[in-house]
């Protein structure tokens, strides 16, 4: 069944000009960009859109890191895309992500891992509510 994922490609990403290529692999998979925005995240947004982690001893590198330069994020859809995108994304840490996804081609590290995916279809929903309004999604 048909379902929604959101996703936010990192300043890392960005930064090396791999926006393209991650939206090209992602539309590949068959995932339907139904709105997708370029911004530069604030404190406060980094720090409530992370709000899961506020207690875990990376949050302050985290929040300062998704805020060092600008970001995509973008909803996404297709049949389950929550654990696919995870799949294509591979492990959160680039070092232990399996061969061909992206974290492993694009990632540099834990922090500079490249992309962003809802771990949740629950989390989804919470996440593109953050940056989209039902009325920007087509
Ligand atoms: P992301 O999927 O955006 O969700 C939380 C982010 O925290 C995660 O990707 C990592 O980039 C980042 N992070 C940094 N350090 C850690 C860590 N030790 N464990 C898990 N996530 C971490």
């Amino acid at each position: 069944m048909s379902q929604r994922t959101f996703t936010i490609v990192k300043p890392d990403s960005v930064e090396k000009g791999n926006f393209g290529k991650i939206m090209a692999r992602l539309e590949g998979e068959g995932f339907k960009v139904l709105a997708i925005r370029k911004l530069q995240l604030s404190t406060r947004q980094a720090e409530g859109f992370y709000a899961v982690h506020k207690e875990r001893p990376f949050f302050p590198d985290l929040v300062k890191y998704m805020t060092s330069g600008p970001v995509f994020v973008a909803a996404l859809e297709r049949a389950d895309a929550v654990p696919h995108l995870r799949s294509v994304m591979g492990a959160t840490d680039p070092a232990k992500a399996d061969a061909g996804t992206i974290r492993k081609e694009l990632g540099e590290s834990i922090e500079r891992n490249a992309i962003h995916g809802s771990d949740s279809p629950e989390n989804a929903a919470i996440e593109i509510n953050f940056f989209f309004p039902t009325s920007e999604l087509f």
